[in-house]
């Protein structure tokens, strides 16, 4: 299949799992997960990260990524749970064959509150930090396209508990991150009635409600 087939097949797929039902490890290789991280780490880049971000992992790349397997996934659902979660995201968890954190390193100097809810200032809004996340969703978009050509679904979740400050000390990532996307990969092996589909699947419209061509004279 060519790339703009692959790209047009792309669709969200959230498995909701049985928190009693824990899928176990993945049929599909760790080395395989990373062998789609390699090739998706030729996304554009225009900024080295801050320095600050060099000391946990050594690459200038804006983004990080923080891999859990199958077991680990469901040790994260059952910490979310003690923890009180009542979302959906442990019941994702536990049908995950991996879930992948994929953080954006702001510049030092411009976090404001990390922890910051939905309508405050988390970042300040500098054009490098907005190169920063376009890198690393430029990487998150070819992760994805990388789970469609390995046959998985997969998600990109904002994350809900999973941007929370205790999860970040639980899978010792640095508070200094910020989470873009909890990326989950789901093998096609399970039951339909657990698949749901993205809110937005079908409101983009036609290439002319968001495009136009620029005509000079
Ligand atoms: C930055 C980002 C964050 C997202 N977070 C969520 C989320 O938290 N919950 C959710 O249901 N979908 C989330 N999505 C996925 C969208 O819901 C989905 O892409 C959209 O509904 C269109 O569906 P499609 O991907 O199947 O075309 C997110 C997508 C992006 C790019």
């Amino acid at each position: 299949m060519n790339i703009l087939e692959k790209l047009k097949q792309r669709r969200t797929h959230k498995v909701i799992g049985d928190l009693n039902d824990a899928v176990g490890a993945s049929e599909l290789d760790c080395s395989t997960i990373d062998e789609m991280l390699a090739a998706c780490a030729n996304a554009p880049f225009h900024y080295a990260c801050d320095r600050s971000h060099k000391t946990d992992m050594p690459s200038v790349v804006p983004w990080r990524v923080y891999k859990l397997k199958a077991q680990d996934c469901n040790k994260l659902a059952d910490f979310l749970i003690e923890a009180g979660d009542t979302t959906k995201v442990p019941n994702m968890l536990t049908a995950a064959d991996y879930m992948l954190q994929v953080t954006w390193l702001p510049d030092e100097a411009t976090i404001i509150n990390k922890a910051a809810g939905k309508d405050e200032e988390a970042f300040k809004g500098t054009i490098r930090n907005m190169e920063h996340i376009a890198a690393a969703s430029a990487f998150i978009q070819s992760l994805l396209l990388a789970g469609e050509e390995k046959d998985l679904m997969t998600y990109w979740s904002s994350g809900g508990a999973l941007r929370s400050d205790t999860v970040f000390e639980y899978l010792s990532i640095p508070q200094n991150q910020m989470l873009l996307g909890a990326v989950f990969l789901f093998s096609k092996q399970v039951s339909h009635s657990q698949i749901k589909q993205g809110a937005m699947r079908d409101a983009r419209g036609r290439v002319e409600d968001w495009s136009k061509w620029c005509e000079l004279s």
